[in-house]
């Protein structure tokens, strides 16, 4: 893998790869092998010009935790508000030594124009662009719906059949479009609700149902049920109803996560707006899995890192 950049353009085979890689990943941390050494003398550069929690730091623990060294870079406080351009800070880090550059950016594109640019030879992982993908969080979310679904070793196996209802501000959300597409490579079926006003134009040419009722699609008993967090930072207020229409509305509260079937489990990508989209009861909830996601992230960062840096070098060989 030379870069990743997005999951509308990731194979099913090679979007297997990473998860089953992830797989290989967790067992060696669960058999207490914390430290491996597979991308010693690699450094792997955080670029984020956006905020993130989980994200930044999933990725650096995944670096650390293979040895590789890790350099966070954070355009707050950094010569960016001075002015100087990607090129020059990618360039920058480049002259560092950085073989991967794992960036998150407020424009839709700019890890792909990073990575196709010639400014810099590492390999790009895009950590989140604008509205348009993350796909590190959807190969997660796929990882935690397989393993729910299959249990113990769910290696080589897809989604087939597995039901999706993603709820919120699709418009604005770059969780939903990777998540759309990779769940749609693994042969998972997806429905979109929404207020009208919060679903992008062209979502009638996605592979997706769309629905406007979050009653109505609780009783179709979904496997998972993805809330969204609600963008505040890039809404346009017109296009929101009121907080207190849009949790009565499209919140999952205590009433509906009970009209859940029991087996349904409850997703959100995070940062959660308690109250607003999920309630407290729902996501500390059994059935939420937002930490079980977190926990999942660092394996699935580790085997994107992996395959980005080691290329075809054996990982069982390496996870001994
Ligand atoms: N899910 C996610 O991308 O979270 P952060 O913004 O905290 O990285």
């Amino acid at each position: 893998m030379r870069h990743l950049l997005d999951t509308k353009t990731l194979g099913r085979e090679e979007a297997l790869r990473i998860l089953d890689v992830a797989e290989d990943m967790a067992d060696a941390q669960q058999r207490e092998v914390k430290k491996l050494p597979a991308l010693r003398g690699k450094t792997v550069v955080n670029l984020f010009f956006e905020d993130s929690t989980r994200t930044r730091i999933s990725f650096e623990a995944a670096a650390k935790r293979l040895s590789a060294d890790v350099i966070n870079f954070s355009a707050k406080g950094s010569s960016v508000s001075k002015g100087e351009s990607l090129q020059d800070t990618a360039q920058t880090l480049q002259a560092m030594g950085a073989d991967a550059v794992v960036m998150r950016h407020g424009a839709s594109g700019a890890p792909r124009t990073l990575a196709t640019s010639g400014w810099i030879t590492a390999g790009v992982v895009n950590a989140g662009d604008g509205t348009h993908e993350h796909p590190t969080q959807a190969l997660l979310d796929a990882y935690t719906m397989r393993k729910r679904r299959y249990g113990a070793d769910s290696r080589g196996r897809d989604l087939t059949g597995y039901r999706v209802t993603i709820v919120g501000d699709i418009l604005h959300s770059r969780v939903a479009r990777s998540n759309l597409w990779l769940l749609n490579t693994l042969g998972a079926e997806v429905t979109l609700v929404s207020p009208p006003t919060l679903i992008p134009q062209d979502v009638t040419s996605w592979p997706a149902r769309i629905g406007y009722d979050l009653d109505e699609a609780i009783a179709g008993g979904p496997d998972a049920l993805m809330m969204l967090r609600i963008q505040q930072e890039r809404m346009n207020a017109a296009y929101f109803p009121t907080e207190r229409e849009y949790s009565r509305t499209w919140g999952l509260d205590a009433a509906r996560l009970a009209a859940l079937p029991t087996d349904s489990i409850v997703m959100h990508p995070g940062p959660m707006n308690r109250g607003l989209e999920i309630s407290a009861d729902a996501a500390d909830s059994a059935r939420s899995t937002v930490l079980e996601q977190v926990a999942n992230g660092v394996s699935v960062r580790m085997a994107v890192l992996y395959l980005l840096l080691a290329g075809e070098r054996n990982e069982k060989e390496d996870a001994r």
